[in-house]
């Protein structure tokens, strides 16, 4: 029997203690609570690595669910921010930087004809749809079984999976993420499972004339980077095309992170809508909608609202400008894709010599890992498939000095500073090893009780 590593929490466990006293569930964002006794409080990040109050350092593959596409506290973007500062922050009025991104999106993402900034992938995601809406001048839209789109009523409806049986010809029942979600939205949004084309069409069939957008996020970026095929997202386009329905594909995982263009650059698919966020300014809070001209020029007096206090903050747009310069005339987004394809072969040497069958899904910059021949390719599949592996070896990662999700549901994000420091792939794929013999030895100690 291998020692179990003893990873010492008594500083986060005291703050949480303190914490939870004022904060509902000692946090922030209710994904962060991990247990009274693993809830883990941050001290710093600096490039492809954490550390916690107790002096716990962790190669992260988090990245904050996505933002820091070049590392944490990247010295160039940081500086390009503390230039933003000096602007003034917010004004209620507008600032040159904003057509320079703008401009620097456009090229980047044909699609993005036109570009109107937000806070937050939420955000951004509420505006598309509410454009949707204001352009179609209808009320109904389609959504993806495992998608997220993040949490506005409208976004917070999902397809049970607890609830579901694996093989049922019954659809999974559409409930809301939690309370406080008025049943009313409901009869708005429709779902379909991703790769079913012909649920697809049926769905359309019955509902095309009713709809103003249909939304997807090509891979999923909080259901293991499941990944829709292209015929699927060509078929969306022309079903979108027949029914005069707008086409969403919400990048504000894959946007900037799994090519310069984006998903849709990789699938050569062209929406009529699209949403960014996360690594556009490399962890700074800004995000966007971009499209259609005709279709965006319907954000007017008198066409869709749209607004915000911070919109467009200086620091961000500052943030915004170096972060995206680096990601369209540097290398960055090549090294730390190869620094996810070296380690996903690592992880495979590693599975394969222990006979354990394994596949991934998704993009060397954002993958899936899953203990099963192939990857689901929806929602309903991934319930089929065994996570119960990955649950165990998560745990034993935190404590040997890998941060990944524990739910198996999101992927592991690769950043540019992953892929510059060679520690962070062989740290990894050491403590990997070692999770990985743990998990078999309490599941050899577990068959022979
Ligand atoms: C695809 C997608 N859309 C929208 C959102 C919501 O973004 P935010 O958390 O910035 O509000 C997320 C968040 O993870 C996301 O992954």
């Amino acid at each position: 029997m291998q020692d179990r590593p003893n990873r010492d929490l008594s500083k986060s466990n005291a703050q949480f203690r303190r914490a939870v006293k004022r904060l509902p569930l000692g946090v922030s964002s209710t994904f962060r609570y991990w247990g009274d006794d693993r809830t883990v409080y941050v001290h710093h990040g600096k490039g492809g690595r954490t550390w916690d109050i107790d002096g716990n350092g962790y190669v992260d593959y988090r990245l904050g669910y996505g933002p820091a596409i070049l590392g944490y506290a990247d010295d160039r973007v940081d500086a390009a921010a503390r230039k933003g500062m000096e602007v003034g922050g917010v004004f209620a009025l507008s600032t040159e930087k904003e057509l320079i991104v703008a401009d620097r999106i456009a090229k980047m993402v044909p699609a993005a004809e036109l570009v109107r900034f937000s806070n937050s992938g939420t955000e951004a995601v509420m505006a598309a749809l509410r454009l949707a809406r204001a352009f179609t001048g209808r009320e109904e839209y389609l959504l993806v079984e495992g998608g997220y789109h993040g949490l506005f009523d409208a976004a917070m409806w999902m397809a049970d999976m607890e609830g579901w049986t694996p093989g049922s010809n019954a659809d999974p029942d559409v409930v809301p993420y939690g309370k406080g979600i008025p049943p009313t939205v409901k009869k708005l949004a429709h779902l379909v499972p991703m790769n079913d084309m012909q649920r697809l069409e049926d769905t359309f069939r019955k509902h095309g004339d009713r709809l103003a957008a249909m939304l997807i996020e090509p891979i999923q970026g909080n259901c293991c980077a499941i990944m829709a095929r292209v015929e699927y997202v060509r078929l969306a386009r022309e079903l979108c095309d027949r029914y005069g329905v707008m086409l969403i594909i919400d990048e504000v995982k894959t946007g900037f992170r799994v090519g310069k263009g984006g998903i849709q650059g990789i699938l050569g698919v062209k929406p009529d809508i699209t949403t960014f966020a996360k690594a556009v300014a490399n962890g700074y809070p800004i995000a966007l909608v971009a499209g259609r001209e005709d279709v965006m020029r319907t954000f007017r007096y008198g066409g869709a609202s749209h607004g915000g206090t911070y919109t467009a903050h200086s620091v961000s747009l500052a943030a915004a400008e170096e972060c995206l310069r680096i990601l369209d005339e540097t290398p960055a987004l090549e090294t730390l894709a190869n620094h996810g394809t070296q380690l996903m072969a690592g992880i495979s040497a590693i599975l394969n010599a222990r006979g354990i069958v394994h596949s991934y899904s998704g993009h060397p910059s954002m993958f899936g890992l899953f203990f099963d021949a192939a990857p689901p390719d929806n929602y309903r599949a991934w319930k089929a498939s065994d996570y119960s592996f990955y649950d165990r070896m998560a745990h034993y990662l935190h404590d040997l000095g890998i941060i990944v999700e524990p739910d198996s549901r999101e992927p592991w994000f690769m950043c540019e500073a992953h892929g510059l420091d060679a520690t962070c792939l062989t740290d990894t794929l050491a403590a990997v090893e070692r999770a990985v013999d743990l998990t078999l030895e309490d599941l050899a100690a577990e068959a022979a009780e």
